[in-house]
This record gives C-alpha cells, structure tokens and sequence, in this order.
C-alpha cells in the first residue's frame, strides 16, 4: 500500500522474507522492531530498479540474473561500515607491547608474521595494525603480511586506495600522521608505501568460509565489531571458520563491547596487563606464554 509519499510501504511478510534471505546470506540479523528502518534503506533499490513493491524486491534478489550484485548492494545499505585509525587504543597498547613481543619469540626461527583484519571495513584497521608493528621496530627483514577482508566491495575499494580524511584520523596522534601518512590534499592524507606494502584487502563473507581469504595460519586475528551485528549462531559459525585460520598459541582480538562468553569454549581468555584478549590453546592445551 503506497504511503502519502507514494512509496511503497513494506507488509510484515515481506519484512520476514527479506530479513530472513539477508541473515542467510550474510548472518546479519535485522531485528524486528527494524522493519522501517530496512523499507527506509531499500526503498532507493526499488526506485532505481523500477520495483513498485518488496515483494518484486525480494523475487528480484532470489531469481533474477543480476541478484548476486543486486544482493550486495542491499547488504551495503543495511550495513554500518564506522570505524577508524588507532580505534581502542588500551587493546592496539595490549598488541603492541603485550602480544606482539611474544609473537616476535614464538615467529624468531620463520621471522614470519601473518595478522587477519576480518570485517576490515575501509582499511584503517589493517593499516593501523601494520602501523603498529613498524613502529615496534620487532620485525624489520620479517616477512610480514596483513589481511584485511570484508563483505563489501565499496568499502574494500576506499582501503585499497588508502587515502582517507579527518574523520578516519580523529584518534590518530599528529607524530604518527607525519611518521605514516603522506599529504594528498588539505585535508587528506595517503598511507604510506612502506606500511601499503605489508596490508592487501579481499573480499570475503565470514559466514560462508567457501569466499575469499586462502591464506591461513594467522598468528593473530581482530574481529572487532562484526559480530555484534549477528545472532549466536552466526557468531559462532565466524568463530569456527577464525579459529580454523588460526596457528596453535595465535590471539584473537575482539571489539571492546564483545567476549565470547556462550559463544565458544575453544578460546582461552588471557590476562594481559592492558587488557583481556583470547588465544586459540597451543597444542596439547599448554598455556605458554
Ligand atoms: C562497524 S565495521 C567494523 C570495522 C573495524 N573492524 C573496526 O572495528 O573499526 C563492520 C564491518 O563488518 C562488515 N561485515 C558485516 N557482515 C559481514 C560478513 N558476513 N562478512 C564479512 N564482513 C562483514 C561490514 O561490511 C563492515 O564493514
């Protein structure tokens, strides 16, 4: 039924629907009380593709054959993509002088290193991560690699480019802008090769371990505010496919408002002084440092 705004409205079973086929898809999961806000954000997909309702919407995302663009583009709208450099700084403080030297004795014989941005959104997480082992000054000659990874390919494109302005750089100190970044405008700033040079970017969906990232073995992984858009199944789905990706002793890195208390048991939680991370158990169920 068309509002006064002549748009259509979205019924309570074409909500179920497409609530339903996104948390499939992806494991996002759109609450109920969410129905506006999703007919808000998909109405423009209707106008651009000429669809006078979300039924046509939804037949349109399961069988036509533009729906795997189409799909990614609604994931886009109803996804939130905020995040920015040097964000939560007590836990990058844990990494950096807590983790990272033990990374540096477990790695010392393959001097390699091998770090998982999952749900990267625009880069600045994986960027900030690299910015953090340079300036450890740990792992010169190493062979580093960082991966970041996300469900959206708009955002993945802005991380590869790199270039970012005052809102991504609200928590980053002026001594680090001039140590990593170059200026490409007044207000603009590109992250530097030698950093570039360590961080790729690929797409992947976390809930379908099928897509994107081969590399595994990762010795640490950040999976910071990602899940909180999922439901315990979809939690624990990613949990699984991180934890396959991880070596033995590897850490795992959460967003400061998650833990995975009901969630997993495959993790231990480790104290360290600046905050609490979890570790995928060495083999055998050793703790070591
Ligand atoms: C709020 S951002 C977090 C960015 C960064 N990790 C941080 O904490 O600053 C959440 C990101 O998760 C991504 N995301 C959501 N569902 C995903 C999925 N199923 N697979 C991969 N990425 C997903 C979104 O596209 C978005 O870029």
């Amino acid at each position: 039924m068309p509002f006064d705004t002549g748009k259509p409205e979205m019924s309570a079973e074409e909500f179920r629907l497409l609530r339903d086929f996104v948390y499939g898809h992806c494991g996002i999961l759109v609450r109920d009380d969410m129905k506006f806000v999703m007919q808000r954000r998909l109405w423009p997909r209707l106008e651009v593709l000429g669809l006078t309702d979300f039924s046509s919407y939804y037949r349109y995302l399961r069988f036509d054959a533009q729906r795997r663009a189409e799909l990614e583009t609604a994931i886009e709208a109803l996804t939130t993509h905020e995040t920015y450099f040097f964000r939560e700084p007590r836990q990058l403080k844990a990494f950096s002088e807590e983790v990272l030297p033990r990374l540096e004795r477990r790695n010392a014989r393959t001097k390699r290193l091998r770090i998982w941005s999952a749900g990267c959104s625009s880069g600045e997480e994986a960027y900030t991560v690299a910015m953090l082992v340079k300036d450890s000054g740990r792992f010169d000659g190493w062979d580093v690699e960082v991966h970041g990874t996300d469900i959206s390919r708009r955002v993945l494109a802005v991380a590869r480019q790199g270039e970012y302005g005052p809102s991504a750089l609200r928590a980053t100190a002026p001594d680090k802008i001039a140590r990593y970044f170059d200026h490409v405008g007044p207000t603009r700033v590109r992250v530097r090769d030698d950093i570039r040079s360590w961080v790729t970017f690929a797409h992947q969906n976390l809930q379908d371990p099928e897509t994107g990232l081969l590399v595994s073995r990762m010795d640490a992984v950040f999976c910071r505010n990602v899940m909180i858009y999922f439901d315990t199944p979809a939690r624990q789905r990613v949990l699984r496919h991180i934890y396959d990706k991880m070596v033995p002793g590897g850490y795992l890195l959460l967003g400061h408002s998650e833990n995975l208390i009901n969630l997993s048991a495959d993790f231990e939680l480790v104290h360290l002084r600046s905050d609490l991370v979890y570790r995928k158990p060495e083999l055998g169920g050793g703790l070591a440092p």
